[in-house]
């Protein structure tokens, strides 16, 4: 016996929560790839919903400074985006587009990546630190 908003399992009724797999902590995300132009490349576990800037500055990744705590507002965790995912990551919005005019070496495929939330479509992700920040 169940239904839309129930199901039976062992004989018991449990309800269903339909929340997104991306608002359970602790959900698995697959490997991040942050590469340094020192030929330095660190790969990194994180849970879905964190940002590439939480996992970086957490790791000690050189150049992912991230002074604001996440709220687009420093770009001191800028990066650029490997080009084989920047159609998967997606472009910035206008305010992170003119936050990263503070950054240094802006380019198209440049993003804050504070910005930048795990998913499930980014296993793998590749982005690459500047040779510095601001
Ligand atoms: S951490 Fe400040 S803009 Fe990303």
């Amino acid at each position: 016996m169940s239904d839309r908003k129930h199901d039976v399992r062992n004989g018991r009724r449990h309800k269903r929560f339909p929340i997104a797999p991306s608002r359970f902590k602790g959900y698995h995300h697959g490997p991040c790839h942050l590469h340094h132009p020192a030929g330095i490349a660190t790969t990194l576990d994180g849970d879905v919903g964190q940002s590439v800037m939480d996992i970086g500055k957490r790791a000690g990744v050189e150049n992912i400074i991230g002074e604001c705590g996440g709220s687009a507002a420093c770009a001191t965790c800028h990066v650029h985006v490997d080009p084989a995912w920047i159609d998967r990551v997606g472009p910035p919005s206008a305010d992170e587009w003119d936050m990263l005019d503070f950054a240094h070496g802006k380019r198209a495929d440049s993003r804050l990546s504070c910005q930048i939330r795990l998913r499930a479509a980014l296993d793998g992700l590749i982005v690459h630190t500047p040779e510095r920040q601001g």
